[in-house]
């Protein structure tokens, strides 16, 4: 099936591993040009490497999506490599879990920002490129935990924030046929959940307790990304999909 994602280009932030790795490479294997940013400068060049192996066209760019500088050079860099921007997934993002009573202010702070500051500074620098267009994806990686997790105040509170920025940006954007959605994974395994104290715990939990009784993947992730991105999903904007094999409120 044509995705109409050929020569689309794409920033997926946070794509060196996991599931933003996992959407680079499917966007890639659509015929999208990718690029691969990233915190971790060793892992994009592997990713990027891996890439191009396949016949991707794909670049690799050092970024931290809370720094508005180095957001803006990668907005400018995007610019000046390809001409344009269609495609941007709000990916970074990470977990810091405490009791709130326990939470340290920088645990607060880092996560809040990487996922809320970090996804606005990116939409801000993406959107006059799709707007010059008048074609555009914003796609916002959230989580099941924007229900709520013991232990994930911080989290939570940011990912459910991400769903109150995807819908007001779907309002404000739709004149231009940009749309704006949101993926509320499950329990996807990846080096981040693999890294958790309570990864064992969790995943017997989950195997126990999902109507599929699997873990995701990053690839079930990367198929909703494809999907959201593509012409098929031209009238979808606004919507938050949660792809959790069924799990839903705990
Ligand atoms: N894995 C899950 O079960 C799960 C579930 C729900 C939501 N999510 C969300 O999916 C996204 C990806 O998670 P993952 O499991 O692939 O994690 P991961 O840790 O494997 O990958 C995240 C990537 O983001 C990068 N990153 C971190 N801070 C950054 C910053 N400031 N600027 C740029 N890049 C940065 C990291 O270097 C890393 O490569 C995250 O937003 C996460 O909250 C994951």
């Amino acid at each position: 099936m044509d995705m109409g994602l050929q020569g689309r280009v794409v920033v997926v932030t946070g794509s060196a591993r996991g599931i933003g790795k996992a959407a680079v490479t499917a966007l890639a294997r659509e015929g999208a040009k990718v690029v691969v940013t990233d915190i971790d400068s060793s892992a994009i060049d592997s990713t990027v490497s891996e890439l191009r192996a396949e016949g991707a066209e794909a670049i690799g760019l050092v970024a931290d999506v809370c720094d508005a500088q180095q957001v803006q050079s990668l907005g400018d860099r995007v610019k000046t490599e390809f001409g344009r921007l269609d495609i941007l997934v709000n990916n970074a993002g990470f977990t810091r879990d405490k009791y709130l009573t326990k939470m340290a202010d920088q645990e607060w702070d880092s996560v809040v920002n990487t996922i809320l500051r970090g996804a606005y500074l990116m939409t801000k620098t993406a959107l006059p490129m799709m707007m010059e267009r008048k074609w555009g994806r914003v796609i916002n990686i959230s989580s099941r935990a924007h229900l709520g997790n013991p232990g994930q105040t911080n989290y939570a509170a940011a990912k459910a924030g991400l769903i109150g920025f995807t819908r007001s940006l779907a309002l404000e954007q739709g004149k231009f046929n940009i749309t704006a959605n949101a993926i509320a994974p499950g329990f996807i395994e990846t080096e981040l959940v693999k890294a958790l104290p309570t990864y064992e715990r969790l995943r017997d939990a989950a195997l126990a307790r999902n109507p599929l009784p699997r873990l995701g993947s990053p690839e079930d992730i990367a198929n909703a990304i494809v999907f959201l991105a593509s012409d098929r999903a031209g009238y979808i904007t606004g919507e938050t999909l949660h792809v959790t094999g069924g799990r839903y409120s705990s």
